[in-house]
């Protein structure tokens, strides 16, 4: 097991009427602004909720950050926070709001300079406002992590960036405000959390034996839960499951011991994002399978391991295990109701593929989990998901 340092600052309020906590929740005195996206929330009765726990509070609003939230949105909040001297963010919605969110708490406490540029990797972040969640999305684990992604219109990027600034003071996740979700948000949110949980797991090097029987657990939850919140969506209990494996899936618990993570599935998918619009969670489903059979002989351990622990394959032989996992995986995904080849999403992959590549080799990112993955590679594994 590798060594490995494990913090996290966030306090998670779980469950059905939670959202009435708020109050308790912020501190005293300060102006809150209260972040949302396209509306949902004002729909599906969560703003009424979240307005009554406030009532009588200091709270401003800043609303339409959207899907894949944008640089040029974030920053109008941010000059907004900053003019109305506020002293608490408070993120409403989908990952797209928390993410947004965290930017916004960095941009509105910089000094000189472009934000942007921690995006670029060029510098850290040094402070930023404290901020809140109210998730109605289960899908980032963005609720209990440091992580955002932040796209930027002028220049066709969507970037991410970590900072412990930017943990939540805390997250509350009731699971009746998901039985609004359009059925394609449900099925982003459980690839989202399953392929969170792989890149952690499905890794050549190394082993972090309770940390992968951990991995395994949420996923073979989601594999059990996935069918039943088709049957019958407004099944608080399988809600519930859903909403606390998305979390679990990136709080960085999945990660402790973990030799080295390969993140490449993101990395690409992120790209195909930025350059097709397609939804997160639908790049994930594409690109996965095409990954691991890409390095189907350096994962083999690890896939075998997983198609006889998760999906019950026995096969002597351990090349066979190996790809019926892969295949099992994308199966799943197809059920979950996700198309898993470039092709149904109107793409051609050899042409993908070579603007994936171009893209991350001109920012100098290798990737897999031995850092050894670069253009030529990229290029195959895009081509595999045609
Ligand atoms: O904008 P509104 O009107 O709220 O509608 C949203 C949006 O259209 C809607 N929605 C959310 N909750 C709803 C609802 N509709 C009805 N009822 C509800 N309860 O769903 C749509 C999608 O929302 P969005 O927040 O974009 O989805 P998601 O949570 O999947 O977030 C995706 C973003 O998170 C990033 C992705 O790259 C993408 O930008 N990620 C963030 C990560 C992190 N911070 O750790 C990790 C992930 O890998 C991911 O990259
Ligand atoms: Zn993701």
């Amino acid at each position: 097991m590798k060594n490995f340092t494990y913090f996290n600052p966030v306090k998670i309020v779980f469950g059905k009427g939670m959202i009435a906590e708020l109050n308790e929740l912020i501190p005293e005195g300060v102006k809150v602004m209260l972040t949302y996206g396209g509306g949902s929330i004002k729909r599906n009765g969560v703003y009424d909720q979240v307005r009554r726990a406030l009532s009588g509070r200091a709270v401003i609003e800043f609303g339409g950050v959207e899907p894949n939230p944008r640089y040029e949105t974030c920053m109008k909040a941010a000059a907004q926070a900053k003019d109305e001297d506020v002293g608490f963010l408070l993120a409403v919605g989908g990952g797209s709001v928390l993410d947004g969110t965290k930017f916004i708490a960095v941009a509105a406490r910089y000094g000189t300079g472009d934000p942007w540029e921690i995006m670029e990797g060029g510098k850290p972040v040094t402070a930023a406002l404290p901020l809140g969640s109210v998730l109605t999305l289960p899908a980032t684990g963005s609720e209990m992590n440091d992580f955002a992604v932040i796209s930027r219109n002028s220049t066709g990027e969507k970037l991410a960036f970590a900072s412990p600034w930017v943990y939540p003071k805390f997250s509350v996740l009731d699971p009746e405000t998901t039985y609004s979700l359009p059925e394609r948000q449900v099925e982003n949110g459980i690839i989202d959390t399953f392929a969170h949980v792989m890149e952690q797991y499905m890794c050549a090097i190394g082993c972090s034996p309770l940390t992968e029987r951990q991995s395994e657990a949420v996923l073979l939850t989601l594999i059990e839960e996935a069918p039943k919140v088709k049957e019958r969506p407004r099944d608080y209990g399988v809600r519930a499951n859903l909403m606390w494996c998305a979390t679990t899936g990136l709080n960085g618990s999945l990660g402790c011991g973990v030799e080295a993570q390969d993140w490449a599935t993101h990395m690409i998918g992120h790209e195909l994002t930025a350059l097709y619009g397609i939804d997160h969670g639908r790049t994930l489903a594409a690109i996965m399978p095409a990954v691991h059979r890409h390095e189907i002989t350096r994962k083999q351990k690890r896939l075998a391991q997983c198609a006889r622990r998760v999906w019950g394959i026995h096969e002597a032989d351990e090349g066979v295990c190996a790809a019926l996992a892969i295949d099992k995986m994308e199966a799943f995904f197809r059920k979950v109701g996700v198309p898993t080849r470039l092709s149904e999403y109107g793409i051609d992959a050899a042409d993908a593929g070579r603007q994936v590549a171009e893209r991350l080799a001109k920012r100098g990112v290798l990737i897999g989990e031995y850092g050894d993955l670069g253009e030529k590679a990229v290029r195959e594994i895009v081509a595999l998901a045609k």
